[in-house]
């Protein structure tokens, strides 16, 4: 009613109350004139009353209860990453099944996981006497080289990884037990906030932070890319994560490879290389050399993603033997995500190798300081 007035431009006075509420007024005629019309005004203020209200708490409360692509419009804090295009998230019945998560439970989550990654030390400790480590000159010293972390990554991979594993665990005994899709979990998890939690500054101090003054009045941008944004100081930095426009897809919804629709492993990257691009000599009559120089600016964006090194030994990680073939898995560093070689590969084939390292990337913070799925450090 009252929205309808302010469309049609109405006054918010009741001018055409006469007309409506004639039988309601018991007094005489003459007396009549302004007594519907004064009981009216009352109930529209108290509707602006009740819409004050509801926009106010919306306001204060609206950003620690709603789904992540919601909370970008009622959060005051102005530092947060762009809006995902699918998001998916549980329906109103599903939400109302899940148990309210509080800090007790995000800080128990985060214990367990401290436990869990601190148990790595052994294991690399492990390795680092069985010399399990990339041979000098190997492709895969060739790989650890280009995506060396710095020791700022590093720091920031060891926080990360313990958020990660604490994720998973909310996952499970938050969500999936009550019937949730995975995808659906990780991003109902991803709504929940590092402020309160042993990382909540950490985080704070990548993610959120104000570009001070001098910073903004400089020529030139800074060097890591701080401050790029003026508005959202930390977009396009230095160790913060690749942002995303799709929501990832997991296996687990947090941070396992992801699989294929039956729930096998997607078939081998060296597989899908070989089948899409035969190195064959075919020039091309219309493409310029434009293309070449983009996709090694690509290529080289994305193969300096920093990898994982041992946390706690700081040594570069093997994920196959120095025969090509797959390690035992007692020397596996949870790390590793090694890919398999088929028999008929034209290169490696003859030298019966059928395991290529590949170890997986640096993570960090989330953009929005949440608990949530992986993100690798850009
Ligand atoms: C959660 O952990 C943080 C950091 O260790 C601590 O400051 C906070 O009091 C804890 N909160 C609760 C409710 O246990």
């Amino acid at each position: 009613m009252l929205f309808e007035r302010i469309i049609e431009g109405k006054s918010m006075l009741n001018t055409d109350a006469k007309d409506r509420l004639p039988e309601k007024c018991s007094r005489r005629k003459s007396e009549c004139d302004g007594c519907g019309e004064h009981s009216n005004i009352l109930e529209e203020m108290m509707k602006m009353v009740l819409l004050g209200l509801v926009l106010w708490a919306g306001v204060t409360f609206g950003s620690l209860v709603a789904p992540y692509p919601l909370n970008l419009f009622v959060n005051t804090d102005i530092i947060h990453p762009p809006p995902m295009y699918d998001f998916p998230f549980p329906n109103p019945q599903m939400l109302k099944r899940l148990p309210h998560i509080t800090v007790q439970h995000t800080n128990k989550s985060i214990s367990i996981s401290k436990l869990s990654v601190s148990m790595l030390e052994r294991l690399e400790e492990n390795l680092n006497m069985a010399g399990i480590k990339p041979q000098s000159g190997s492709p895969a010293q060739g790989l650890s080289i280009y995506g060396l972390p710095s020791s700022v990554a590093m720091k920031y991979e060891k926080s990360s990884m313990i958020i990660t594993k604490a994720s998973q665990n909310l996952v499970w005994t938050k969500c999936i037990r009550y019937g949730l899709e995975t995808d659906e979990c990780a991003s109902y998890i991803s709504t929940l906030n590092l402020r309160e939690s042993e990382y909540g500054p950490e985080c704070a101090q990548l993610e959120r932070f104000t570009c001070p003054k001098n910073k903004m009045s400089l020529k030139y941008r800074m060097f890591d890319g701080s401050c790029n944004n003026p508005v959202r100081s930390s977009w396009g930095q230095a160790l913060t994560g690749y942002k995303r426009l799709l929501h990832p897809r997991y296996a687990d919804g947090i941070e396992q490879p992801r699989r294929a629709m039956n729930h096998k492993d997607l078939p081998s990257a060296r597989l899908v290389s070989l089948v899409l691009g035969d190195n064959r000599d075919v020039p091309d009559e219309k493409k310029t050399i434009i293309l070449p120089l983009w996709s090694q600016f690509i290529f080289h964006d994305l193969v300096h993603t920093p990898m994982r090194k041992a946390i706690y030994t700081n040594q570069p990680i093997r994920c196959c033997d120095n025969s090509g073939s797959n390690l035992s898995p007692r020397y596996l560093h949870p790390s590793c995500m090694p890919i398999s070689v088929p028999s008929e590969d034209p290169v490696y084939g003859k030298k019966f190798v059928t395991c290529m390292d590949y170890t997986r990337s640096v993570t960090t913070f989330r953009g929005d300081c949440t608990f949530g799925a992986a993100e690798q450090v850009s």
